[in-house]
């Protein structure tokens, strides 16, 4: 049976925002599943109310076996949270940290000493029991929240965005921990990000989530195959936005509607062509942008990847959209409006 199963799970604010839009998914023990999605996706929307923090406006969600409504109390006591924020305190011992979690499940003291040992050892923060967070690195702190969400051995633990913030290195460094936990001690992990690379090593499955929807599920190599080809991008010589804009509107309209070509996807001033086979493909794309006079001054081959897919499912690139919250915010009242025509 799986440990996390959502049916139209929906949360709207203030009777207007669409955060989750109905979701159906399902997660097994052992396994680690992303979200992946850009700013106000709703990801944070949806471990809060599997994790029984908020409540859902429509839809269904069981956890470890339990409904988030009915049964919020046996849920709470199955699952872990690790939140956005770091959640620890500074001005205390890692093992202090853990112990008031550790009392806060109502654990016994010899059974708490317990898991600050296998705990300490399993995120690799041995030796540090007894320092002040406050002189740990900001991937200890990470860790050590990671080891909090634990303390009481959950059967899910959820995670929102565990390495934002943190270096390449010590993002690497976490997912090990992420693996371990999952692979050796059967735990659920559910992740969100918006980092495509952590989702492409982490994650055993991904769903690509968007403005409240999930637009696909599945492995990381299913996604790419979804795509059915390789990914031809060009990008043209001009600088200026309105230029670029008007080389993508060209380029797509010289190419869609050839028969070789799978879809066209503008992105970013950059038009992405889907096609069956990239290097029969491009002599022919060149071909055509020569006589239609459309100067180009890359393109490039590559196989697709989960920005691609990315891409493909919601329209949009997620790098486009990193750091951009107020158009992304503009876009999702636009989209609302849309709706409630
Ligand atoms: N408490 C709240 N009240 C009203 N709107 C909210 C609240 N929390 C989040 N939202 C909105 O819901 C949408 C989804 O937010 P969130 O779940 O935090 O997305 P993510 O975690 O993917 O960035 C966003 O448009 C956000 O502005
Ligand atoms: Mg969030």
């Amino acid at each position: 049976m799986s440990v996390i199963g959502t049916r139209g799970l929906t949360k709207i604010y203030n009777g207007e925002v669409r955060a989750v839009d109905g979701i159906d998914f399902e997660v097994e023990a052992g396994e680690i599943f992303a979200f992946l999605g850009p700013n106000g996706a709703g990801k944070t929307t949806t471990i809060k109310m599997l994790n029984t923090l908020i409540l859902p406006t429509s839809g269904s969600a069981t956890v470890a076996g339990f409904d988030v409504v009915k049964h919020p109390a046996e849920v709470r006591r199955r699952v872990g949270y690790a939140a956005q924020d770091v959640g620890v305190d500074e001005r205390a011992t890692g093992r202090e940290n853990l112990t008031l979690y550790g009392h806060f499940y109502r654990l016994d003291n010899r059974r708490i000493r317990e898991r600050v040992k296998e705990l300490f050892e399993l995120v690799g923060l041995n030796g540090y029991e007894d320092k002040m967070v406050s002189s740990y690195s900001g991937g200890m702190r990470k860790r050590l929240d990671l080891a909090m969400g634990l303390i009481h051995q959950p059967q899910v633990i959820f995670l929102d965005e565990p390495t934002t913030g943190l270096d390449p290195q010590t993002r690497v460094h976490l997912w090990d921990y992420i693996n371990k936990l999952a692979k050796t001690m059967g735990v659920a992990v559910f992740l969100t990000t918006h980092y495509m690379e952590e989702a492409d090593r982490l994650a055993d499955r991904i769903a690509i989530i968007d403005l409240g929807k999930i637009r696909t599920i599945g492995t990381s190599d299913a996604l790419k195959k979804s795509i059915g080809g390789d990914v031809v991008t060009l990008t043209p010589p001009a600088e200026k936005d309105e230029e670029r804009q008007d080389f993508v509107k060209r380029a797509e309209a010289a190419l869609s509607g050839k028969p070789f070509v799978t879809e066209t996807k503008p992105s970013d001033g950059q038009l992405a062509v889907y096609v069956k086979d990239g290097a029969a493909a491009i002599p022919g794309i060149m071909q055509i942008m020569g006589s239609q006079g459309i100067e180009v001054k890359t393109i490039a081959m590559s196989r697709p990847s989960l920005d691609d897919v990315f891409l493909k499912y919601t329209g949009r690139t997620i790098r486009a959209q990193e750091g951009t919250q107020t158009t992304f915010v503009q876009m999702r009242r636009q989209a609302n409006r849309r709706r409630n025509r």
